[in-house]
């Protein structure tokens, strides 16, 4: 089938080239000059594991291009996916601009029946308002279909969420979408990984019910936390109770530094949003992103018990991005507690494997080390803000030895509480 993908971000690149990967099509249309010509030459723009390769075969075997040109990218399609962003408002809504210019961009284009699918995260009422939208700019009436396929993948594991996903969510209201749809996806369908149909609203609220109901997880047990710290209980065994119960399972029970990212943090809000807009309240979420926003900054009060006034120390921070396996620092808990830490004069050698680049672009100034350990040389205390697998197995030893004080607050709770403080760490964590 033939495909155009419109926004090249970390949803529209993987979309893309994974469709590729399944024979069909693809170009990837994206309006940013400098990403697109170096995705031309093989440099891919983002760190996502396993992309580059698939990239550069599929562009090899002919499958996959990459254009700024919305005529010809629009033209081209049977299906044309809108991946652009839909970054927070002012008013904490889910901003569309960029949605309804790609809207306006496929109705001036379009000279044949198209299925447009919204990718991107949108409100309930985003693919009537695309249609709308699409209508508005033809030139000329011509048949279209809007149907809502929201993305589930996660940045760091994107291209086999893509390959093998849990499920694909397709609302639409057209039985000749529905079945070019089907024919799309049945390569990746399976009895345990099917294709959910619902009509386009239901589809659109999924995918904020799905990142809501998973950023509700991660607050509760960051609440929760709080609680066994004060009566000296461990976060991590309670979390590994509870998740057994098959009712309950075992994914997104973590305490720790709040979640952040490209998404869960907008979501929530713009969910907020849709709910005061719709005239219904939002204790629950309004309580998520409270407890959120105070995690966060939770590990302030835990290092300034172990190395007293912030002024003139070295603190080391390991992992910039806001989770493993990704550069991406959207709403990165890690850049708040910098800033935080800096603002009381304390200075900060910084550590990430990949999201660096991404961090001097955005302006973070601090001392980039390329090493861990490089970070620890002389410094009064190491705070680990992203569970990057590499922290995990170094030279506790070394890395005592190497610290002007062996202090560590441990945001992700990677290390062995009595392991750590037999070896002589002064070592906090987070609800242990
Ligand atoms: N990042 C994730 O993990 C993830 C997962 C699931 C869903 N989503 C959703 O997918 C959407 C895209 O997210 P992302 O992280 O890929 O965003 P991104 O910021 O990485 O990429 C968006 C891309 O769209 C391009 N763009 C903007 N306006 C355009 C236009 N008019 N024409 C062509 N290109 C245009 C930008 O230049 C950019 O390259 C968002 O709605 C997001 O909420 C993201």
């Amino acid at each position: 089938m033939k495909i155009t993908v419109i926004g090249s971000g970390y949803v529209g690149l993987v979309a893309g080239t994974c469709f590729s990967e399944l024979g069909n099509d693809v170009i990837c249309l994206d309006i940013d000059v400098e990403k697109i010509e170096a995705l031309k030459k093989g440099v891919v723009p983002i760190y996502e594991p396993g992309l580059d390769e698939l990239i550069v075969r599929n562009q090899k075997e002919g499958r996959l291009q990459f254009t700024t040109d919305k005529s010809k990218a629009i033209q081209f399609a049977d299906i044309i996916f809108i991946a652009v962003g839909t970054p927070m408002g002012e008013n904490y809504e889910a901003d569309l601009r960029y949605v309804r210019a790609v809207a306006a961009d496929i109705g001036t284009h379009m000279q044949s029946y198209k299925v447009v699918v919204d990718k991107s995260t949108v409100p309930v009422g985003t693919a009537e308002m695309v249609k709308v939208i699409i209508k508005e700019n033809q030139p000329a009436y011509i048949e279209v279909d809007v149907v809502s396929n929201p993305e589930f993948l996660k940045e760091g594991a994107a291209i086999k969420d893509f390959m093998v996903p849990d499920r694909v969510v397709v609302g639409t209201d057209s039985d000749r979408a529905r079945e070019i749809m089907q024919k799309l996806y049945q390569p990746l369908v399976r009895v345990d990984h099917p294709m959910v149909f619902t009509d386009i609203k239901s589809a659109e609220l999924i995918k904020y019910a799905a990142n809501a109901m998973l950023a509700t997880r991660i607050s509760f047990m960051n609440e929760l936390s709080h609680l066994a710290e004060a009566v000296g209980a461990d976060i991590k065994k309670v979390a590994l109770g509870m998740g057994l119960d098959k009712r309950i399972g075992s994914r997104f029970l973590q305490a720790g530094v709040g979640y952040g990212g490209s998404c869960f943090p907008k979501d929530v809000q713009a969910l907020i949003h849709s709910l005061k807009e719709a005239g219904c309240q939002a204790r629950i979420l309004n309580a998520v992103e409270s407890v959120n926003q105070d995690q966060k900054l939770s590990l302030m009060p835990k290092v300034k018990r172990l190395v007293g006034n912030l002024a003139g120390k070295k603190i080391a921070v390991w992992g910039l991005a806001f989770k493993p396996k990704t550069d991406d620092i959207r709403d990165a808990p890690a850049l708040q507690m910098i800033g935080e830490m800096q603002k009381r004069g304390a200075v900060i050698a910084g550590f990430d494997p990949v999201a660096e680049s991404n961090c001097r672009k955005a302006g973070v100034d601090i001392e980039y080390v390329r090493k861990p350990l490089d970070a620890l040389v002389d410094a009064d205390c190491l705070v680990l803000m992203t569970e990057w697998d590499v922290f995990r197995g170094l030279d506790k030893e070394e890395m005592k030895r190497l610290m002007k004080s062996p202090s560590i607050v441990d945001g992700r709770n990677v290390y062995d509480q009595d392991e750590m403080c037999s070896l002589g760490f002064d070592y906090v964590s987070v609800g242990r």
